[in-house]
């Protein structure tokens, strides 16, 4: 019997950064109800709250989509999809539009047009920004939307997602939760399930945002035995303030002329690539690992004295802030920079839609893979991805959501776990594991890769996350405990795509690897889960 209730469910979304939010506003203009989950505070928790550097649209008089196109599968290294860069990019133009409708403020030059920033990989200035806080800018906009049309957006703060609902017609009808004040366990339904809950920089020791995501998403959907595509293309930011927690020193600088250097001040670049500050950020992270192996150095810097002061000052607010809060003085000091996780261009396996093989479960944003980014990222593009995936997907969900569900609700939860509240020993201890398993993937699926660490990591991260799934039932239900599980699945995925790759492309590197192992181009890794019997 088909289930009467289910229309009129509102489409539950897993994560409130940009493409959340963003995908919650078009419905609403849909006349569509949403309830928004987030972790911590809505919008603040994530990766787009810190994003700097900006959006990536072809909206200068010099400029054109094809143009921004070709920069893309350049730097994509014959893994992006034509078809998707196409038809993403192609709608960037909508995308700004209509975040401009939402009330996002992008800077502007005196004569009223757009001030288009220069980053990496790019041909020519297309980067809209708010300064160099464009992720804030966004998302207090698109809050003060929200909360003018909370009648239809629900938003459900301090929630954790644990696993997905699956009825018994193999259809995503919500989510599982935690919430993180009552300590109850909810399950949320939703007409349609969508995974906006970011990346997975957070399974790294140093990642450039203060609140990386763990994979949340990515782990969820790998437990329902979707595919997850090219996970082994992390790409790590060349330059996070060494010595800062999540601290990023935006590629925009070096797009403004700021230089990496050594700690006297003298440029390096130019010795590794020639486009120097402006290569891809692949080219420049591994130059930066190189110039550090050769001098013994610890850091390397970037000197940003060359810019304008007041202009800097103006431009990059938010740097100067947070160099005061260490010490530092752009005008003044060379800022120690280091590399550090910030992307995840694999993920879920999504279509043009943003649909996955999953009826009703969706994926958008950086949790997804939407054949753009290929085995590389062009600075900025993400969180034009963010919007146009969330304008692309609303369609469908809108009509898909109709479709009569007569699946039954399994009874039980698929997890189970002690109903008491954890003590403090158990939360440091699953602390502590969670800060080994950083360290491991840093060690083994870091900028740099060996093949027999790729082996040794996939042996190590799957026998860990097995054992901690039979381990889980017996645990406190924590966020510290799903943390720790979402890590050691991420991990574990990472590890065995890179294990599959057999060649160095893009930002899978692998300095032992040998011509003959080429895969051939085009080729995507695709990895499922193997599931845990925990019946013994
Ligand atoms: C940056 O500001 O350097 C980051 C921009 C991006 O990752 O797209």
């Amino acid at each position: 019997m088909p289930d009467a209730l289910s229309s009129a469910e509102p489409v539950l979304i897993v994560g409130s950064g940009i493409a959340g939010l963003s995908l919650a506003l078009m419905l609403e203009e849909a006349g569509v109800r949403s309830t928004v989950l987030s972790k911590a505070q809505t919008g603040t928790a994530g990766s787009s709250w810190y994003a700097q550097g900006g959006l990536a649209a072809a909206i200068g008089e010099d400029d054109s989509v094809e143009e921004h196109i070709a920069d893309t599968l350049a730097v994509a290294c014959g893994l992006a999809r034509p078809d998707a860069v196409e038809r993403i990019l192609g709608a960037s133009q909508a995308a700004c539009r209509w975040l401009l409708r939402q009330g996002v403020e992008f800077d502007r030059n005196p004569d009223g047009g757009f001030s288009l920033g220069m980053e990496g990989g790019h041909a020519h200035r297309r980067i809209l920004h708010c300064r160099d806080a464009t992720g804030r800018g966004i998302i207090n906009a698109l809050i003060e939307r929200v909360r003018e049309r909370s009648e239809r957006i629900r938003l459900l703060e301090h929630r954790v997602a644990i696993d997905l609902c699956i009825d018994s017609d193999d259809r995503a009808r919500g989510v599982y939760t935690l919430d993180l004040q009552s300590g109850e366990v909810e399950l949320l339904r939703g007409a349609c399930t969508v995974l906006a809950s970011g990346g997975i920089s957070g399974i790294y020791a140093h990642a450039t945002s203060v609140s990386p995501a763990h994979g949340d998403g990515i782990a969820m959907a790998a437990r329902v035995h979707l595919p997850l595509t090219n996970m082994e293309f992390v790409q790590f930011h060349p330059s996070a303030l060494h010595g800062a927690k999540g601290v990023l020193l935006s590629e925009a600088l070096r797009g403004e002329g700021a230089k990496l250097c050594d700690a006297e001040g003298v440029p390096f670049m130019h010795e590794y690539h020639e486009a120097a500050d402006l290569a891809p950020r692949d080219a420049v992270s591994r130059a930066i690992g190189r110039h550090l192996e050769r001098t013994g150095a610890e850091c390397a810097y970037l000197d940003v004295r060359g810019l304008d002061v007041e202009f800097s000052r103006r431009r990059f607010p938010y740097l100067w802030e947070e160099c005061a809060r260490y010490g530092l003085s752009p005008d003044v000091d060379l800022l120690p920079a280091i590399p550090a996780a910030h992307y995840s261009c694999g993920g879920v396996h999504v279509d043009d839609r943003g649909q996955t093989q999953i009826p009703g479960l969706y994926a958008i944003g950086e949790t997804a893979w939407s054949g753009l980014h290929g085995a590389n990222r062009l600075a900025s593009n993400s969180l034009t991805e963010c919007v146009v995936m969330a304008l692309l997907s609303c369609h469908n969900i809108v009509l898909s959501r109709l479709s009569a569900h007569s699946g039954r609700i399994p009874e039980e939860p698929p997890f189970r776990t002690v109903r008491r509240p954890p003590d403090a020993e158990v939360v440091e201890s699953l602390k502590a594991r969670s800060e080994a398993v950083r360290r491991s993937v840093t060690q083994h699926l870091g900028i740099v890769r060996r093949t027999d660490d790729l082996a040794r990591a996939v042996r190590e991260f799957s026998a860990e996350r097995a054992a901690f799934e039979r381990e889980l039932p017996d645990l406190p239900l924590c966020p510290e405990a799903l943390e720790l599980r979402n890590l050691l699945t991420c991990a574990e995925l990472v590890a065995i795509s890179a294990h599959q790759r057999r060649e160095c492309r893009g930002l899978h590197y692998v300095e032992d690897c040998t011509d003959e192992e080429l895969m051939p181009v085009g080729a995507d890794t695709k990895v499922r889960l193997t599931p845990v019997d925990l019946s013994g």
